[in-house]
């Protein structure tokens, strides 16, 4: 195999790649639409690469022309049919392409049984569903939705320019302060997706993303049921130790676990805390050592976060806490 058959040939395998196996892949479309900015993306890159090829094939053509071998009218045919009026043509029609699925895209909550906010903080996602005719439910760094329903995200931030983007499922829009923006979102399969943070915020912006499970309606009506339930009561002596701890610590100036005396609101509810997948706004996976190193030195693992650190509280108050909290389903 030549070389330039084997760049060519590793480039291809490694956009499959892209393709298949990353839970934030534009190519792999896993929501409506998601699937028409993919169809835009495959017609825009063909257009370009005929448009390419064309004009390669002109320079390639004038660069082997011998001299005189052609007449003035023959050059000008040739840069106002290849150099403008195709090019022209072709940008005109990919035009004709885009157009419409702008408008699905931004035609958002026309369907919509359910509203979700979500609200850009120092450097992770206050998540609030808002089912009508139901209470509210809060929690953090994480979004379930049910498959084949149109589901509308208002969009707020209380700090800086954030940016919601979770591209298997839909375009990214801005989160502003003092506007709110809106989206809206339709899986079209189940799975689990990630969610970005596409617009640079600060020190942890890479810091800042969430989770995005796709299940079906039966599963996301209990799950939704559950997060809205109180925190479940300690199941050992180590985690009776932890929930102690935690409130005479103060922890809950800043958290609300519901269902205990803790209701501050500046950090993230734990409600529920230990049925997430991660810790930290997608910093590190959800397990008992991760949450004690997280109250030790938050600092360590996002820089700038707003948690002070608490290694203060002593190991065995501090893996006491971690337990209770990881308990929290
Ligand atoms: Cu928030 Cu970048």
């Amino acid at each position: 195999m030549t070389p330039w058959r084997g760049r060519v040939l590793t480039l291809a395998l490694a956009l499959g790649a892209v393709a298949c196996e990353n839970p934030t892949s534009t190519l792999d479309p896993a929501g409506r639409d998601a699937a028409e900015i993919a169809r835009l993306f495959w017609w825009m890159a063909a257009g370009a690469a005929v448009i390419w090829v064309i004009v390669m094939a002109g320079a390639v053509y004038c660069a082997r022309a011998r001299p005189g071998a052609s007449s003035p009218r023959t050059h000008a045919v040739l840069i106002a049919g290849l150099g403008v009026t195709v090019p022209s043509l072709l940008l005109i029609l990919l035009l004709a392409f885009a157009l419409p699925p702008l408008r699905t895209v931004s035609d958002a909550q026309s369907t919509s049984t359910l509203t979700i906010a979500v609200t850009g903080e120092r450097w992770w996602w206050r998540v609030r569903y808002e089912p009508p005719g139901q209470p509210a439910v809060d929690l953090a760094n994480e979004l379930r939705l049910p498959v084949g329903a149109r589901v509308d995200v208002h969009l707020r931030s209380t700090n800086v320019i954030h940016s919601f983007w979770v591209p298997s499922l839909s375009g990214k829009v801005d989160m502003i302060p003092g506007r709110e923006t809106r989206l809206s979102l339709e899986p079209l399969r189940t799975g689990r997706f990630q969610g970005i943070c596409a617009e640079y915020c600060g020190t942890a912006h890479a810091l800042m993303t969430f989770d995005v499970t796709v299940v079906d309606r039966d599963e996301f009506d209990r799950w939704l049921d559950q997060q809205r339930d109180t925190a479940v009561a300690p199941a050992d002596a180590v985690a009776a130790r932890g929930h102690d701890a935690f409130l005479q610590s103060g922890c809950g100036a800043c958290h609300t676990v519901r269902g205990t005396p803790a209701k501050g609101t500046i950090g993230p509810d734990l409600t529920h805390l230990g049925s997430r997948q991660f810790i930290g706004a997608g910093t590190r996976p959800m397990t008992v050592d991760h949450i004690a190193a997280w109250i030790r030195e938050p600092r360590h693992q996002k820089p700038d976060a707003r948690m002070p650190p608490f290694a203060s509280l002593g190991e065995a108050d501090i893996l006491a806490i971690a337990a209770y909290l990881q308990g929290l389903r």
